[in-house]
């Protein structure tokens, strides 16, 4: 491993996770949301191009299938980059976007907090389960949200798709018990590493609910923030404007 890499991975634990895990991360996800991680997506990227954006950023890229799924559907041309800060995502994310057919996508390695792009570069930044990541217990939450506004132009759109908390306690009861335990071990067993899947879990379990994401978003500086909860609010899409 590279001696910047290193050096990340002690000051930044997540980063360890995503340094460690991107062989068996689409595996996983296919497997604990029984496919729908791809629909999931997919009502994101029809989000983000319903305005027809010019430019835009999938932050937290990981593997790229955001940011793909953008390039597949939009009937335009759209500049669409990447960015995450796990440099062996990316390189998966690369390969699959070489497949891609007179689209091109840009993945570049870097850090939600201190992002290398001008102010107001782009129309729409997009953002698939990895905002948890950014916001959730993270000291560097505030920067990452006021990165965002910084890259957005005035009037662009932040478009989330992130895991949520049911507004059903009964559901939310055993959507909890599923992550704790069916997550968990179907994420052990195929990975075989235990951190990475107790931070999803647990992440998941303790993440904000709709309002409280609409909170620390407004509070951060976004408005109009909209949400459209997907299968009973486990999951959802959230759209929020500079
Ligand atoms: C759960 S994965 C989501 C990946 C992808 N968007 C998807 O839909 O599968 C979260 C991603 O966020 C990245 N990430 C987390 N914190 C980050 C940060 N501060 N800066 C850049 N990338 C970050 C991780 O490396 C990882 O690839």
């Amino acid at each position: 491993m590279a001696e910047k890499e290193k050096k990340q991975n002690v000051r930044k634990p997540l980063h360890k996770i995503f340094t460690d895990i991107p062989n068996h991360y689409d595996l996983v996800n296919h497997l604990i949301t029984w496919g729908l991680d791809k629909r999931w997506r997919k009502a994101a990227a029809l989000k983000c191009l319903s305005k027809k954006p010019q430019r835009m950023l999938d932050l937290c890229c990981g593997t790229g299938d955001l940011a793909l799924t953008v390039a597949r559907l939009a009937d335009y041309p759209i500049e669409i980059r990447g960015l995450d800060f796990s440099q062996p995502m990316l390189e998966i994310a690369a390969q699959k976007a070489s497949s891609l057919k007179g689209k091109t996508i840009a993945f570049d390695q870097g850090d939600a907090s201190k992002m290398p792009y001008e102010n107001g570069h782009f129309d729409c930044v997009s953002n698939s389960f990895g905002f948890r990541n950014l916001t959730y217990n993270n000291p560097q939450s505030k920067e990452h949200l006021s990165e965002i506004l910084r890259v957005l132009k005035p009037g662009g759109r932040l478009v989330v798709v992130e895991s949520s908390q049911p507004r059903s306690s009964f559901v939310r009861f055993f959507y909890h018990l599923y992550m704790r335990y069916y997550v968990y071990w179907v994420g052990v067993i195929v990975s075989g590493n235990k951190p990475a899947y107790r931070y999803l879990s647990e992440s998941t379990i303790k993440y904000y609910s709709p309002s409280e994401l609409e909170k620390l978003l407004t509070g951060a500086g976004f408005r109009e923030v909209n949400y459209y909860p997907m299968l009973f609010g486990a999951s959802g899409v959230y759209e929020a404007i500079k």
